[in-house]
Order: structure tokens, then C-alpha cells, then sequence
């Protein structure tokens, strides 16, 4: 064995609620980063992780244990996963949420419970998540008064008697309605029975206030109920978030480490779109400590990395990697054929969802992942599709758009989202009159296909 008995390993936290309650925002504040507004339109799209050591959160809730309890920390970390809020991606929020030992959820206080916010709920009760509500944006507060960084209870105490009576009546609000989804919830600093209630932490993740009480509320949380799901155990889980080229490593994938150890060198086999992928780690790379791992950065090389950890995996043949799909270490070579058996059945139920039609159009993406989105997406707004594919559009995609020509006219059409376009491939659609479409925000590629639908019915 590797490790110690009674050692925890750090646990993994999931960050979900509705678009635009502040997700990514307040990561941005505990990071000390600005992802957010390098976002297309300011919303994510991408699973996340950023990896937290003991340290920077120590740091970070230094204040709060000065004035309250002592804590002690056991675990080495918290990775922290980002979440789109958008209502395209259900999937990766299903994926995230299935990801984590814990989660925060959050709640816009001059919004209450929206859409998302009940969609994430139901993620939560499905699989008996401990979650957090972190009920943000408390300095939109008419007159509030920022006290940056501080605890929520000292930034109140500042607050004028009107101000807090706003407060109060918002917080109110949201408790009831909270009430009516039947959860009982109630601020952190309050909660005496966290059995039955629900704990509820103000924030802002533009001043900060409140984030000590979230990521102390986090530690603690661990600590008290999480603690079996940590203990350290050598089985490997891992899953592929992304598959990326990075400048100078060619192919790599971007996957979540739940639980184990990974060794440069191992064997893996993960899923792939033409077939099992059996390969070596070449290079096992992590972003700088909280640093998020989809944004691209100074990469640290390691020997071998222990969960849980957000991991860039360089290795030869993985082009056609399938994110959302789990990565295994084969041991032993005996282990190989099973674990490619195993892999194969993955992809099976990735593209489960998708309905060829007889007369639609083509879909390209830039992963699994958001191929799915953007399925379902195509699904809710009743556009058919014949044909789909991962990665940029060449000439044997137009190829395939073309046959539509003969059938419906319309449907000649490439559906690109987040991918290239080959500039040969872009003259022979031109040449044959293929349209292509292509957008880094998913529902702008619908309006586009709607737009165009209507021009050419009319
Ligand atoms: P998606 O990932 O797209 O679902 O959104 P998100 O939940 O990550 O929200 P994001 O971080 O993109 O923030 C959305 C908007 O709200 C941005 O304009 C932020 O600047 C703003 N915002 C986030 N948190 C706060 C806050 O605490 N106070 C105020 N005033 N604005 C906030
Ligand atoms: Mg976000
Ligand atoms: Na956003």
C-alpha cells in the first residue's frame, strides 16, 4: 500500500446553480484569477477544476478562526469543480455533480430559486450530495456597506438598520421558497441542527464577504460527514473532461482524479470514437495550485500525482479521446483486452441520444461533452440532425453535408460549435453551396440555423 491508514485524501466539491448566480466569479475571488471574463459572453461552457492546497484556504479563512471555532485541518486540498449554469448543459452539470463528494450551490439573492437551481437540486437528491448553499451577491444589497474579505457575520454587524432589514427581507424570501421546493434551510451562523437544516452562507464574489464562512463551512463539512468517502484508498477512478492540443505536447487530456494514484508511464486505456485507446502517460502535468485547468498555463511535470486532482494527461494517440468517458490503468497486460471491452461500451451510451434522421443537418463539436449539449439543445428546439462528428470541419465533412442538396436543400448545412473550419473545406462548401455555421456560444448557433431556416422559407 501507498498510503497511510486514517489518511484522508482531499475530497472534490462540486460548484452548480443557475447561469450567471456568480459560479465562476467566486472562484475568480478565492483564486485571486479573472476566468470569467475570458468567457465567451461570460458563461461557461467547460467543466473546471482548480485544486485548493490546505494552505491557501487556511489563509483564506484565518480571519473567521480568530474570532470562532478552531478547526483542525486534516485534509491536503479540496479540488473544486466549475459547472456551466446554462440550461444547454445539463450534462456537464449531471457529470460534475456526479464527480463530487460535496457541493455549493449557488443561489443569486436578489433571484432566489431559478430553473438550474431546482435542476441541481434534483442532481444533489439523486445521489445524497452534502451541499452548501452559498446565497450570493449580497453587496447588490441597496446601501450595503463592503467590508472586503470579512466574515459574514462582522460585514452584518456594520450594516445600517435599513440595510439590514433589506437583507433580512431577501433572505426571507429565498428561505421560503426554499420551504416550498420542501428543504429547510437557514443561515450558517444559525443552523444548530445540520441534520435538518440546510446551511445557507451570504456572499459577494466581487468584495469577498462571506467566503471565509463558505470555505471554513467546506473543511468542516469534510471533516464531520464526508469522512469515509475520503479515506484513502489506492482504487483508481479518474474521467476524462476534455480532449485538447496543446502547443508543444500535441493531443492531451484534461481528466479528474477521484481517487488512487497516477503514474507517468502507466498504461491506460480510455474510451475512443474509432475504439478503445491503449497508450503511456508520457507526461503528467498539473496547473500552478489554484489555477484552473481548462484555462492554459504553466504546467508542473510530475513522477506520479494522488487524488483527488485535476490532471493533464500527455500521451501519444489520444486524438480521439471521448470526454465524459472514464480512464483506466491497466496493471498488468492481461488486464488490457477487459479494460478496452469495458471502454467500448462507453461510447455505446454516449451516442445513445442521438436520433439520426433521414433529412437533417450536420453537427461537429469540439468534445463529446458538448456535442451532447448541443444535441439536446438541437433536440429541444426541433431541429433534425443526419449526421454528427468530434473536431474541426474538413472536406469529407462537406462531403457528407452535401448529400442533403438532393433531399432538402436547407439541411446542406454544418452545425459547428467551438471547432475550426479548414479553409479548403470552407471553399469547397462555398463551390457546392453547403452552408457552414459555426459559434463558440451553443444557442447562438441555433438562432443562426432558425434565422436561416426562415430566410430561405419565405
Ligand atoms: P455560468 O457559468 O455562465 O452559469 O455563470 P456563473 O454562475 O459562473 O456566473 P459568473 O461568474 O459568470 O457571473 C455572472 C455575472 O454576475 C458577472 O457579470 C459577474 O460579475 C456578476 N457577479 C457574480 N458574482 C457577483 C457578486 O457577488 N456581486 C455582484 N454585484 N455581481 C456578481
Ligand atoms: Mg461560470
Ligand atoms: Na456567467
Amino acid at each position: 500500500a501507498n498510503t497511510t491508514a486514517g489518511q484522508l485524501r482531499s475530497p472534490i466539491c462540486c460548484i452548480l446553480g443557475h447561469v450567471d448566480t456568480g459560479k465562476t466569479k467566486l472562484l475568480d475571488k478565492i483564486r485571486h484569477t479573472d476566468v470569467q471574463g475570458g468567457e465567451a459572453g461570460g458563461i461557461t461552457q467547460q467543466i473546471g477544476a482548480t485544486f485548493f492546497p490546505i494552505a491557501s484556504i487556511q489563509e483564506q479563512t484565518r480571519k473567521l478562526r480568530r474570532a470562532e471555532e478552531k478547526v483542525k485541518y486534516e485534509i491536503p486540498g479540496l479540488l473544486i469543480i466549475d459547472t456551466p449554469g446554462h440550461e444547454s448543459f445539463t450534462n456537464l452539470r449531471s457529470r460534475g455533480s456526479s464527480l463530487c463528494n460535496m457541493a455549493i450551490l449557488v443561489v443569486d439573492l436578489m433571484h432566489g430559486i431559478e430553473a438550474q437551481t431546482e435542476e441541481s437540486m434534483r442532481l444533489l437528491a439523486m445521489r445524497h450530495t452534502p451541499f452548501v448553499i452559498a446565497l450570493n451577491k449580497i453587496d447588490r444589497i441597496y446601501g450595503w456597506k463592503p467590508s472586503p474579505w470579512a466574515p459574514f457575520s462582522e460585514t452584518y454587524a456594520k450594516q445600517t438598520d435599513e440595510v439590514k432589514t433589506l437583507f433580512r427581507a431577501k433572505y426571507q424570501e429565498v428561505v421560503t421558497s426554499f420551504a416550498e421546493k420542501g428543504y429547510n434551510v437557514c443561515i450558517h451562523t444559525e443552523n444548530k441542527d445540520t441534520n435538518t437544516f440546510i446551511s445557507m452562507v451570504p456572499t459577494s464574489a466581487i468584495t469577498g464577504e462571506g467566503i471565509p464562512d463558505l470555505l471554513m463551512y467546506l473543511i468542516a463539512m469534510t471533516q464531520r460527514t464526508l469522512r469515509d468517502d475520503i479515506s484513502l484508498i489506492n482504487e483508481l477512478t479518474a474521467t476524462v473532461l476534455e480532449v485538447k492540443v496543446i502547443q508543444g505536447l500535441g493531443t492531451t487530456v484534461d481528466v479528474v482524479l477521484s481517487n488512487g494514484i497516477l503514474r507517468e508511464g502507466d498504461t491506460i486505456v480510455v474510451c475512443g470514437l474509432n475504439g478503445p485507446i491503449t497508450t503511456q502517460i508520457r507526461a503528467l502535468l498539473t496547473p500552478q495550485p489554484c489555477r484552473e485547468l481548462r484555462v492554459k498555463s504553466q504546467y508542473t511535470q510530475h513522477r506520479e500525482i494522488l487524488a483527488a486532482m485535476g490532471v493533464k494527461i500527455s500521451a501519444q494517440g489520444l486524438e480521439n479521446a471521448v470526454a465524459g468517458s472514464p480512464l483506466h490503468v491497466a496493471y498488468e497486460p492481461e488486464e488490457v483486452e477487459f479494460l478496452q471491452e469495458l471502454v467500448s461500451q462507453d461510447l455505446e451510451s454516449a451516442m445513445s441520444n442521438f436520433e439520426r434522421a433521414e433529412a437533417g443537418v450536420c453537427v461537429q463539436s469540439s468534445t463529446i461533452g458538448s456535442l451532447e449539449a448541443l444535441l439536446a439543445y438541437l433536440k429541444s428546439a426541433k431541429v433534425p440532425v443526419s449526421g454528427v462528428s468530434i473536431g474541426p470541419i474538413y472536406k469529407k465533412d462537406v462531403v457528407r453535408a452535401s448529400v442533403m442538396l438532393e433531399r432538402q436543400q436547407e439541411y446542406a448545412t454544418i452545425l459547428g460549435f467551438d471547432v475550426q473550419v479548414d479553409p479548403e473545406a470552407q471553399r469547397l462548401a462555398d463551390e457546392m453551396g453547403v452552408r457552414i455555421f459555426t459559434a463558440a456560444i451553443i444557442y447562438h448557433l441555433t438562432d443562426m440555423f432558425s434565422k436561416y431556416i426562415n430566410d430561405v422559407r419565405e
